[in-house]
């Protein structure tokens, strides 16, 4: 029963988390800059790395001290070796390493990605998986589609030509007036909302598992424009909206973006006949698009508990586990990859 110290710093969260057998969470400690980038209206990157020298020493020592486990009583220490911000990956790869040279623990570099994948065994007396399972991620960095035939087995069917689910709901959130990052307050937004006051394009891509948002968001775009008119282009993200537009606005878009991803989803289970859709990342927290979800798949659906739903060391642990039973160790020379993907 492998535990694993795991630490993830790809982006805007500095996370740390204690993981037992790779499904039971001893700690999993995460302290999010979302706060400090709201006021740039997205992820600044060099305040990121900033940030994260700053509290990544306390995190972890924090996910040790809930755990109420010393670093000598871990069987490896994990991070998140890419995809991610260059900057940021590297203050949790060199903690990871000094850690690691430190207490000679074995050395575990992990795809953000198939961190999000594991994030769905990260709950207790879950039924075993059966393969294959089909997985969605849709993150702030990722929209991918992608078929699991065992662990660590994965064939990519496709993904966004453009923007991820989760970058489209952030620009979006920005049109819209409403504060980084964008998921959260369009899903707020559009509780107000009718989903059908506006008929935003939907691009099925028909033939292909492929997605693309970028043509939603610039309806978006120009329906905004139509609400203000004789705002110069100079002048628009500073000239709000009528706070009276958003809720439809936010609805209208949510539910072209959910309609493509459960749609496609489902359509893909069917094709490849898998046993289960499991939906990972950022944007799987959204509550339309857990609904739209139950409403339309015929085989069971499963999505993380929202904690763990965006970015968290806990997953990364728990993708850590599978690989270190594997035999995986990696030397303390291993680099960043910031364009990793996982397949
Ligand atoms: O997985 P994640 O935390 O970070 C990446 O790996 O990118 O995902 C962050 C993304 C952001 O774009 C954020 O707007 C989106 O997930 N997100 C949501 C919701 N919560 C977070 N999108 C829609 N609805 C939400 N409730
Ligand atoms: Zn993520």
């Amino acid at each position: 029963m492998p535990t694993i110290l795991a630490i993830e710093t790809s982006c805007d969260e500095t996370a740390a988390a204690v993981v037992q057998d790779g499904t039971r969470i001893l700690s999993n400690v995460v302290a999010s800059q979302a706060a400090k980038h709201a006021q740039f209206g997205g992820v600044f990157p060099e305040v990121a790395s900033r940030m994260h020298v700053e509290v990544i020493y306390p995190v972890v020592q924090q996910a040790l001290a809930e755990a109420q486990l010393p670093l000598a009583r871990m069987d490896a220490i994990a991070v998140t070796r890419g995809p991610g911000l260059p900057g940021s990956l590297v203050v949790g790869l060199n903690m990871a390493k000094g850690l690691a040279l430190g207490s000679g623990l074995p050395f575990i570099g992990v795809n953000h990605l198939e961190g999000h994948v594991y994030s769905l065994w990260l709950v207790e007396d879950t039924p075993p998986v059966r393969f294959p399972v089909l997985i969605l991620i849709v993150s702030g960095g990722h929209t991918e589609l992608i078929l699991m035939t065992d662990h660590g087995a994965y064939t990519r069917l496709g993904g966004t030509l453009d923007d991820a689910a989760g970058e489209a709901f952030d620009k979006v959130g920005r049109l819209l007036g409403l504060p980084y990052p964008g998921g959260p307050a369009i899903e707020n937004a559009a509780r107000a909302g009718n989903p059908t006051t506006h008929k935003f394009p939907r691009a099925w891509l028909e033939d292909t598992w492929n997605f693309s948002f970028s043509g939603l968001k610039t309806a978006v775009l120009y329906e905004v424009k139509k609400q203000r008119p004789g705002v110069p282009f100079s002048a628009e993200l500073e000239t709000p909206l009528d706070p009276a537009q958003v809720p439809d606005l936010a609805a209208s878009f949510q539910a072209a973006l959910v309609d493509v991803l459960v749609g496609k989803t489902v359509k893909a289970a069917g094709h490849f006949g898998v046993t289960e859709i499991f939906v990972a990342g950022g944007v799987s927290a959204n509550r339309a698009l857990k609904a739209e979800f139950e409403r339309q798949a015929t085989c069971p659906v499963r999505v993380p508990p929202l904690r763990l739903c965006t970015d968290n060391a806990a997953m990364i642990a728990a993708a850590a586990n599978f690989r270190f039973l594997n035999g995986q160790r990696d030397q303390l020379n291993l680099d960043a990859l910031p364009n990793w993907r996982l397949v």
